[in-house]
């Protein structure tokens, strides 16, 4: 026959294990009910005067017994509580959430192209600082202090310095890269340059060049030529039409302008070919042998050409962009539409 006496005991043990905890909240409400400072436990410790004599010291371990049972509970599910938590399953009919991805600069994606053509015949890259000396984006050049072509490029000079300068052009990479290397060269220089130009819609007093150098022995114009018009063909078409018109760097003798044909289509206001259809695009020519001798290279045994060509302009074509500000803006509705470019 079961003694009166651990009746309650025996209902707290049930009431401990039918107890269900299935959460975090579950937990709490178990501890406080069974382990916390006003449990339900407690008080059957001072019902212990009361028990019979003979039974007082079952009762005891029975009570210690409940406590254990109480306290076990609570651990088991101590870590099972949180890491239910965070086990949960998601609700798997919510809509997904897009990672929000950027997208690649206009100018980027122009340079990218750029240089993914030329890497196809032979040119590295080159990169070089932006803020450079006067003799390596000037004198070396063929342009020394006095040269009016100096005016052709408005400089900025570093605060207080008369010698250091933004580089006006990426050609001041030709100068660093000759005086290191030895020919055979065939390098790709782009990079932002830098001019004090009041800033409008069609110029900025930042904007991206890049520059190509090719010296090796019997370099010729013709190599120019077909090397400008492997480029035209690949970067805007088979069809394309290519024109070099005479025209005078310091650096480079002869020199040349190259124009595509880009008819007039887009021609709103005569703004973008002026009417003719043809539009420039770079400037190059044949390596001035000065500069080759400044650089330290026997011009006598090797000839080259170079090039440059600002990137700006031609990201405005192919994208049809009106104004060269949005570059520099950073604005997202801008940036944004480059996305799948
Ligand atoms: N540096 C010239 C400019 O910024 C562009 C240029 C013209 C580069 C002729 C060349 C060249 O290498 O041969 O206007």
């Amino acid at each position: 026959m079961n003694e009166i006496w651990k009746i309650p005991i025996e209902k707290l043990s049930y009431q401990i294990a039918e107890f269900a905890i299935n959460n975090s909240e579950n937990l709490e409400e178990f501890r406080i009910q069974f382990l916390g400072s006003k449990n339900v436990i407690k008080p059957l410790f001072s019902e212990i005067s009361k028990i019979p004599n003979e039974n007082k010291k079952e009762y005891g371990q029975l009570l210690n017994q409940l406590k254990l049972q109480a306290e076990e509970k609570f651990d088991q599910h101590k870590s099972f509580a949180k890491s239910s938590v965070q086990k949960e399953i998601p609700d798997l009919t919510l809509p997904g959430q897009n990672d929000n991805v950027g997208s690649r600069h206009p100018i980027t994606l122009v340079m990218d192209k750029i240089i993914s053509i030329f890497s196809k015949i032979g040119f590295q890259i080159a990169e070089d600082r932006e803020i450079e000396d006067d003799w390596h984006n000037f004198t070396a050049l063929n342009t020394p202090e006095d040269h009016p072509a100096r005016d052709m490029q408005d400089t900025f000079y570093v605060k207080n310095r008369k010698d250091i300068v933004l580089r006006t052009h990426t050609s001041s990479v030709q100068a660093r890269f000759m005086t290191t290397h030895k020919p055979p060269i065939r390098i790709l220089a782009p990079g932002r340059v830098f001019r004090n130009e009041t800033i409008s819609a069609r110029s900025h007093c930042q904007f991206h060049q890049v520059e190509g150098l090719y010296i090796d022995k019997n370099v010729s114009m013709a190599d120019l030529k077909q090397t400008l018009l492997f480029f035209a063909k690949e970067m805007f078409g088979k069809d394309v039409k290519i024109r070099l018109r005479p025209s005078y760097f310091p650096f480079t003798e002869p020199s040349a302008e190259m124009d595509i044909y880009w008819g007039l289509k887009d021609e709103t206001d005569h703004r973008i070919t002026k009417g003719t259809g043809w539009l420039e695009i770079l400037g190059c020519g044949m390596v001035d042998p000065a500069v080759l001798e400044n650089c330290g290279i026997d011009s006598k045994v090797y000839s080259g050409f170079a090039f440059g060509m600002g990137i700006e302009r031609q990201a405005m074509l192919l994208y049809k962009i009106p104004d060269i500000r949005y570059y520099f803006e950073n604005d997202l509705r801008f940036l944004r539409q480059f996305k799948n470019s």
